[in-house]
């Protein structure tokens, strides 16, 4: 495993933690799912979160992505410290700045893939014609322009994953964080979500990835690793997993329509 050099002074430093601790409280037990970490995103990368199921993944990515925050230790966004704002201010910069993509998709399910991707724009009080527009405009970047009145369950796992995708990028976020986007996926379906994802990347948006799957951490350039709560080492990637080719050399019968 090879160190990570010294970051150069022109890296520019997106999102930060600065000795950030979590623990939570469980029937009078103290839990401590982070300690001191300390974590640098750099604008425009594509990294990974790398560690086993309890390690603190996703507890490390809702503080970055400021849907919860640390017991103590700071976060910054662009340098500006978020820790004493308030509900309202961290859910407007969350709404500018990231998006989110979850295992589990979370899309309504009475609900078609294009109302839910416009979703985030009801909160956000855009107007009915202009929502549509840009809903119809993230499907087609996630290749489901031909799927906008389809329902969740009229579609595959893949394809619920990339009108989840689809709904993260709506807000044109410049950070997408993706917490085990591929955990309930096939694994055709979890190489195009990858595929998407390093796309997005290429077209400069910072990518996030939390996973516990060293293959699927290869995809990413760099890999954090983290054990029980600590960044414990970092890797720059030696020899990155292009989505894309991974697609053009699969078998034909794994290629499903
Ligand atoms: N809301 C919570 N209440 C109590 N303990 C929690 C809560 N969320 C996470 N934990 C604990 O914190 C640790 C890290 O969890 P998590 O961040 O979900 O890990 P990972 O995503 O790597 O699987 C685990 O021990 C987990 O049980
Ligand atoms: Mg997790």
């Amino acid at each position: 495993m090879s160190a990570v050099p010294e970051p150069g002074l022109t890296r520019d430093v997106v999102l930060e933690t600065v000795d950030v601790c979590k623990s939570y409280q469980l029937e009078g037990v103290v839990v401590n799912a982070l300690c001191g970490v300390d974590l640098r995103i750099y604008r425009g990368e594509m990294v990974s979160i790398m560690g086993p199921s309890g390690s603190g993944k996703s507890t490390l990515m809702h503080i970055v992505g400021l849907l919860d925050t640390p017991t103590s230790g700071r976060v910054l966004l662009d340098g500006e410290d978020v820790s004493q704002m308030t509900q309202n201010q961290l859910a407007a910069l969350r709404n500018k700045h990231i998006g989110f993509v979850f295992q589990a998709f979370n899309l309504l399910p009475r609900t078609t893939a294009q109302a839910n991707v416009e979703l985030p724009l009801v909160y956000g009080g855009v107007a009915g014609a202009e929502r549509a527009r840009r809903a119809i405009e993230a499907l087609e970047r996630v290749g489901l322009g031909n799927r906008t009145g389809h329902f969740p369950s009229q579609l595959s796992g893949g394809q619920q994953q990339r009108v989840a995708i689809a709904r993260a990028l709506v807000n044109r976020p410049s950070i997408v964080l993706a917490d085990e986007p591929t955990g309930n996926l096939d694994s055709k379906s979890g190489v195009e979500v990858m595929a998407i994802l390093q796309d997005l990347n290429a077209q400069g948006i910072t990518v996030v990835l939390v996973t516990h799957d060293d293959r699927i951490a290869r995809h990413a350039e760099r890999i954090v690793h983290i054990l029980d709560g600590r960044i414990r080492s970092e890797e720059i990637v030696a020899e990155r997993v292009l989505a894309a080719e991974e697609l053009r050399t699969m078998p034909p019968q794994e290629v499903a329509g």
